[in-house]
């Protein structure tokens, strides 16, 4: 999450909605093409484990909170071999990240990133389930972004040349849509545009997903007036506050953001391209508008049962959206305010709130 995005790159809030097509992906969609997509009928949710904290349990005391919570996918922002050698035959899938730090030199030096590759990937392969290696967070667009595309290149081409099948990827936040509303007329900024549209190309000839942080929240807490909270929430208030794109309608927030994603996606011209939701959440504390223990597990709880139920968004139906909440713990080294409260758990690992992960399969 980047506490710095302009309240205007978060505002995807709900107006009147513009006539528009059926999607064409779905006109397009042949049996035989898309029927892979639509196995499994479930979304697979994951967690964030963010580590930005002094009081955090050990890795392996989380990685076994995982399993009793049955949460099955997890997401970390940095390799640490200690978490990883805790995830070593656990079954859970990993996202791993890079530091943004390192993307710089990802970039340009093809034996750092094999360096990388070995020290991180290749002890681990076979016992770890990666699911994707993201090179940076939130970078486009900014300084960094640039380095991303060669970074990425460059850990497939080690991760390659060690024998090892991970779709190698980018996250980045919504901010890089300078169009967001209504979802059908999404498309990246002009800034991020030169740097998103080789990426998504580039994602979509290997199959690769592309990961984009979701927040609601923030769209909601910068303009509370006008955004009905049900509709932010994913709650059944929601639908009263329905918004009517063309021939889709949205009844939340959630779907209304991923799907403009998706447009952008496919005015860039990566038409087949997934998308992953790789952070979202509420916070329950913090001063913020709406930041309350009750709104944020219903966020939570209605985000677990909508994307555990598969349905997908309204531009991709039956398409389930793999999603990972923000986040495990409660950070007290984030910057202080609503950044600290997102967790589902307090570092002594009692529940903030209950989220059930049981009723998303
Ligand atoms: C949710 O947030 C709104 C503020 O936007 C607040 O008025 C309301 O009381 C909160 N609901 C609960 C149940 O905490």
């Amino acid at each position: 999450m980047d506490p710095a995005m302009p309240a205007g790159a978060r505002m995807l809030a709900a107006s009147a909605g513009v006539a528009r097509m059926v999607s064409p992906w779905i006109l397009a969609c042949s049996f035989l093409l898309c029927s892979s997509s639509f196995l499994g009928s479930e979304g697979a949710i994951g967690v964030n484990y963010g580590m930005l904290g002094n009081n955090l349990p050990s890795p392996a005391q989380v990685i076994s909170m995982y399993k009793a919570k049955k949460i099955g996918y997890v997401r970390l922002f940095h390799p640490d071999t200690a978490v990883l050698a805790a995830l070593r035959d656990s079954g859970i899938g990993v996202v791993l990240g890079t530091y943004n730090e390192d993307l710089a030199r990802l970039a340009s030096d093809s034996s750092f990133a094999a360096s990388w590759v070995g020290s991180y990937v290749q002890p681990f392969a076979g016992a770890v389930q990666f699911r994707y290696i993201n090179a940076g967070n939130e970078v486009i667009p900014g300084e960094a972004a640039p380095n991303v595309l060669p970074a990425m290149r460059n850990l497939e081409a080690a991760l390659k040349s060690a024998g090892i099948r991970v779709p190698v990827t980018t996250a980045v936040a919504t901010s890089v849509l300078g169009v967001s509303y209504p979802p059908s007329q999404g498309a990246f900024s002009e800034a991020a545009s030169p740097y998103m549209a080789p990426i998504v190309t580039y994602l979509a000839s290997k199959g690769a997903p592309l990961l984009v942080n979701v927040y609601p929240y923030f769209a909601y807490a910068a303009d509370a007036e006008r955004v009905q909270l049900g509709y932010a929430l994913l709650s059944q208030s929601g639908a009263a506050a329905s918004v009517t794109d063309g021939g889709l309608v949205y009844t939340n927030m959630f779907d209304a953001i991923v799907d403009a994603a998706y447009a952008a996606v496919e005015k860039a011209g990566a038409q087949g391209l997934e998308l992953v939701v790789s952070e979202t959440g509420w916070p329950s504390g913090g001063g913020g508008v709406g930041a309350t223990l009750e709104n944020a597990s219903s966020y939570n709880n209605n985000l677990v049962r909508h994307v555990g139920g598969g349905a997908g968004t309204p531009r991709r139906p039956g398409k389930p959206v793999e999603t990972y909440l923000f986040a495990m713990f409660n950070e007290n080294q984030k910057p202080e305010g609503v950044e600290q409260h997102f967790g589902l758990f307090q570092p002594d690992m009692s529940e903030v709130y209950h989220v059930d992960f049981g009723s998303s399969s």
